[in-house]
């Protein structure tokens, strides 16, 4: 049962979200103290890319701030989600996360702290005048010390949709480079091949959980996610030689 001032927020896959007046309550990650030092981190900042954590409730959940806008939780999006200038505003923001992160303890001996789960289900956009654009990004349980690449990569993955349902090549490696081009990603040579790796860490993760008897992974297995996963990962294998081409 929700109490009545609980807000259940859909578009989640995988934790029970709600809201209450201004602020989100969710289960804390296995990695909170990290998750929750870097958003204080990068609210001492005045970094407006993340919620603000607010502490934990009475019930053990933590609390961020509600940030107000858009979800692109649905397949189909208005054409401002998905324009070439919200693709740059995402990776301009990826940048200004990794530039307040770089040699910080957060980030320990690696380059930056990563999210790890870019897309635009996690990513809230707002109408700044011109269009929905992106503002901030949630769900940042699994951030970690990592490589610049691995968020660009996922980013490219994620908001260019690389997988079977591309039916242009030529336009997702464009829309790839404009990408690489807004963050100022010096060393591309990695590139596809580390949008390989998270394909299949992702697919090979959500069948051994689901396997282990993890209820959310085996429900994301049974909704065919892992099988589409893995078909986005044969495709990225398949097309790898032209993406690598557009990236020169
Ligand atoms: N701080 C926030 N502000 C606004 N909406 C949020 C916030 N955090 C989560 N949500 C909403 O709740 C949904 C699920 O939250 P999320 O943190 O992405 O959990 P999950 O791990 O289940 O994906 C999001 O898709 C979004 O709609
Ligand atoms: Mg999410």
């Amino acid at each position: 049962m929700t109490p009545d001032d609980e807000v259940p927020l859909t578009g989640g896959f995988v934790n029970d979200v709600v809201r209450v007046g201004d602020t989100v309550r969710r289960p804390p990650g296995e990695r909170a103290a990290f998750v929750h030092a870097l958003l204080r981190h990068l609210a001492a900042h005045g970094w407006p890319g993340a919620p603000r954590y607010l502490g934990d409730d009475e019930h053990g959940r933590e609390m961020l701030t509600y940030v107000d806008g858009h979800v692109a939780a649905q397949e189909r999006q208005p054409e401002s989600v998905t324009s070439d200038e919200s693709l740059r505003a995402v990776a301009v923001l990826v940048r200004e996360l990794h530039e307040l992160t770089a040699g910080t303890e957060l980030a320990a001996t690696a380059e930056v702290v990563c999210h790890n789960d870019l897309s635009p289900k996690n990513t809230v956009y707002r109408d700044t005048g011109a269009g929905l654009r992106p503002v901030t990004f949630i769900d940042w349980d699994i951030a970690a010390p990592g490589a610049r690449v691995h968020d660009v990569a996922h980013v490219c993955w994620q908001y260019v949709g690389l997988g079977p349902s591309v039916d242009d090549v030529g336009e997702a490696a464009r829309r790839v480079r404009v990408i690489c081009d807004a963050y100022g990603l010096d060393h591309r040579r990695d590139l596809v091949d580390t949008v390989l790796w998270w394909q299949e860490r992702c697919w090979r993760g959500i069948e051994a959980a689901a396997a282990d008897g993890d209820p959310a992974m085996a429900a994301l297995r049974d909704g065919g996610v892992a099988e589409q996963v893995r078909a986005a990962h044969r495709w990225t294998l398949d097309h790898r030689d032209a993406l690598e081409r557009a990236l020169g």
